[in-house]
């Protein structure tokens, strides 16, 4: 009995976890399976290693941050809700103005049970395509960075688990069994969504990652921070606290690679940028092909244009609009209506829909907009070395297997070919097998000296917290 109560102690909490006797028998069973997962897919090679990380031990502002060494097995995977906000009402859809709800609505049940296991299996996916990443690491800096992402996206999924457990009962504890059990990638029992079944073969594609699929997660965890469903929107609202700090990784990963390939070309007075390969950086043509890869299978994820069940969570309550609360309108939507995309006689075209049925590509669009700046940001870096070459974003409608574009051939630049036209392009605009090869033969080991770098990446600005760049933040035993 003591080493029960000793690891219920051993999960820093603020949902009163030592007095909830239902949700303790339901972690008896899932924490050892949750062991067990990370052993199997968590970090390749990484159980014995001291890394130096943050751990949320309390939602405080000294608490959610506290900065040590440890290993990864022993991290404290917490659950921590924020604090309730007195008198929240459900705040949109025909529910309005209701006490936001602190248990399920039974004739919402299965929606919302839904929405969290959509949710909740995004984070062991990640887990689970970077696994590999830590061998070819380009310093211990970025090792741990990636670590940091992958203990959190673990506290994600305890956070959805802890939902499923606390609030759904049986039928609860088997979707939290059944995201143990999923894998990415897998034939047979893959995970829920596309592009968590795509491979993340190499650093660039985990910065491209962490840049543009976690801030899918930010946009997604927004709109259920805005639930009706107080526990949910409590649940997200602190996951987004660690999520920032993914994208950061992302943003300032590419922005670091694109500076040092820059760099070079300008030190060497390269114009043709398909010549900076030889001098062992990542040229800036790969870069954009990786960029609308990972773009365009992301935006695939925000779902259908056109979507009913995106007007259902709405009009119940259960998932808001992108900072909802903050938009100033009747939070209703009986008469909007909004512009999406589409493809009428061999053009792409705005459409007026029910923006009721337009929700998903309403986020969509708030979320292009934060990319976009975030690509000018690399522009300024690139500009900053004198080199005229700019990344973009492609169409909308680019490579698109979702939605209202699906089934079309359009080019980065939004014109619809057909499938020989675009064929024949493909390499040009996506990253190729030869491209990939190129970039992992870059990355075959990982630079373990603290402060160094690999030749493709320039250091970060700074280092994590307040330690310097060149600080030991991976101890390997
Ligand atoms: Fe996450
Ligand atoms: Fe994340």
């Amino acid at each position: 009995m003591t080493s029960k109560i000793d690891y219920i102690d051993k999960i820093p909490n603020n949902v009163d976890l030592g007095r909830d006797r239902v949700l303790q028998r339901a972690l008896e069973h899932w924490q050892p399976a949750y062991m067990g997962w990370w052993y199997d897919m968590g970090p390749n090679e990484s159980h014995n290693y001291d890394v130096y990380l943050r751990t949320a031990i309390s939602v405080d502002p000294e608490g959610w941050a506290v900065f040590d060494y440890i290993k990864m097995p022993q991290y404290r995977w917490g659950i921590f809700l924020v604090p309730p906000t007195a008198g929240r009402e459900v705040n949109f859809g025909v529910n309005k103005g209701q006490p936001a709800w602190q248990d399920v609505p039974g004739e919402y049940r299965s929606m919302l049970r839904r929405l969290i296991v959509t949710q909740g299996d995004t984070e062991p996916a990640s887990v689970e395509q970077q696994r590999m990443l830590g061998m070819c690491a380009p310093s211990l800096y970025d090792l741990r960075n990636i670590y940091q992402v992958n203990v959190e996206e673990g506290r994600h999924l305890w956070a959805m688990v802890y939902l499923l457990h606390r609030y759904f009962g049986r039928d609860g504890r088997e979707e939290a069994e059944a995201l143990l059990d999923r894998r990415s990638g897998d034939v047979d029992n893959p995970r829920i969504l596309g592009a968590f079944n795509e491979p993340t073969p190499d650093w660039l594609a985990f910065y491209m990652f962490t840049f543009f699929t976690d801030r899918d997660g930010k946009f997604q965890l927004s709109s259920l921070a805005e639930s009706g469903f107080d526990p949910l929107a409590r649940t997200c609202r602190f996951m987004l606290t660690e999520e920032a700090h993914h994208m950061f990784v992302g943003e300032t990963g590419v922005g670091r690679i694109v500076q040092r390939t820059a760099e070079v070309m300008a030190e060497n007075k390269i114009d043709d940028p398909d010549h900076a390969r030889a001098l062992g950086v990542i040229d800036l043509h790969t870069v954009q092909r990786y960029l609308n890869f990972h773009y365009s299978v992301t935006l695939d994820l925000f779902g259908g244009d056109v979507s009913s069940n995106a007007a259902s969570f709405y009009t119940t309550g259960l998932k808001g609009r992108y900072e909802e609360t903050k938009i100033d309108d009747d939070h209703m939507l009986g008469d909007a209506t909004y512009n999406v995309g589409t493809v009428r006689d061999g053009r792409v075209v705005d459409e007026q829909i029910a923006a009721l049925n337009a929700l998903n590509e309403r986020l969509r669009d708030d979320y292009i907009g934060e990319v976009q700046a975030g690509v000018e940001r690399w522009n300024k870096v690139i500009e900053k070395t004198g080199i005229p070459f700019r990344l973009r974003l492609p169409h909308k409608g680019f490579h698109r297997q979702i939605g209202n574009f699906a089934g079309f051939h359009i080019s980065p630049e939004g014109d619809v070919l057909t499938e020989a036209q675009w064929n024949a392009k493909r390499d040009e605009w996506l990253p190729s097998r030869s491209d990939y090869t190129f970039v992992q033969a870059m990355m075959t080991g990982r630079v373990v000296e603290p402060g160094k770098f690999a030749n493709w990446i320039a250091p970060p600005r700074r280092g994590v917290h307040t330690q310097p760049i060149d600080f030991e933040y991976v101890r390997f035993n």
